[in-house]
């Protein structure tokens, strides 16, 4: 038998779960999963308090999550795990719109609305924006048949899913986009807004003596025949919370900026006052990879 020792305990368990793994990548992941649990206990020599309140919070996340709440991706938003993890898979430097965080609020199966369509169910009195833009491809050129899947706040900070007085799918839709990649709707101007506290991650941002608000954004899913799906975001470029965004998915290029048009011809097609305000952003989708 092995004398186990806290230096021959980490090779040893590594072994284990290596040796006979079901896959190399099971390996390769099992084996680096162990090796830095362990390096991290070692490092801030963990006391067994501290382990049991570690285990105690993981027993919390489970807890918190149900079919509408997933504390789990929450703790690995607010961590900045998810954003490494973009990272990996959609490097920097291609020529599609750069992505960022699904985040807990995407709801599939939104209803599939025309574009030019308006996907305010509930008035509260928020500011009315019209979004537009196009869908290309990398090289610019528009895609036919694309689809943006759009979901926000309200102007009282919460998503159609956290408000039980908001009608279903408010603020939430399906856009058919033209052949011509244009697409345009009509949504309310989104605000900043805290993610979830009352769980164990609220309990962690305190810890760490951070705030829970996520600058303003409208998030997309733009999808495509023959391209990749795209996951994002466009921030409001005046908002105060965008250097220190809870989930860290803030980048430079999804920034865009809301402003005012005197378009009557416009604003009259949309059932708008004159002026309005306007968001506008347009989506490059990679072709996608077959191999
Ligand atoms: C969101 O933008 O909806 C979101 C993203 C990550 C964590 C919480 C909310
Ligand atoms: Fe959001």
């Amino acid at each position: 038998m092995i004398d186990f020792t806290l230096e021959n305990l980490t090779d040893a368990v590594v072994e284990a779960y290596t040796a006979n793994a079901t896959s190399t990548r099971k390996a390769q992941i099992l084996g680096s999963l162990i090796k830095h649990l362990h390096a991290f206990a070692k490092d801030v020599e963990l006391t067994e308090q501290e382990w049991i309140e570690g285990i105690q919070f993981l027993t919390a996340t489970g807890k918190k999550c149900d079919e509408q709440r997933q504390e789990f991706i929450l703790l690995s938003d607010t961590l900045g795990l998810s954003m490494v993890v973009d990272a990996i898979n959609h490097p920097k430097g291609g020529k599609g719109t750069e992505s960022t965080v699904l985040g807990p609020f995407f709801v599939d199966g939104a209803p599939e609305v025309e574009s030019g369509s308006n996907i305010i169910k509930r008035d509260l009195g928020g500011e009315t924006v019209l979004v537009t833009g196009t869908v290309s491809d990398e090289n610019g050129n528009p895609i036919s048949g694309a689809t943006l899947d759009v979901w926000q706040t309200a102007s009282n900070q919460l998503y159609d899913v956290q408000d039980p007085d908001a009608p279903e799918w408010n603020l939430r839709a399906k856009i058919k986009a033209h052949d011509s990649g244009k697409f345009s709707f009509v949504s309310e101007r989104p605000t900043s807004y805290p993610v979830p506290t009352d769980g164990p991650v609220g309990q962690l941002l305190s810890a760490g003596g951070r705030h829970a608000f996520r600058p303003a954004h409208l998030h997309f899913m733009v999808a495509a025949p023959g391209h990749e799906t795209l996951t994002t975001h466009i921030f409001a470029d005046d908002d105060p919370y965008l250097d220190s965004d809870a989930v860290f998915a803030t980048k430079a290029a999804l920034i865009a900026k809301f402003e005012k048009s005197e378009d009557a011809e416009i604003a009259a097609s949309y059932g708008l006052p004159v002026p309005f305000t306007t968001l506008h952003y347009d989506f490059g989708l990679m072709a996608l990879n077959e191999g």
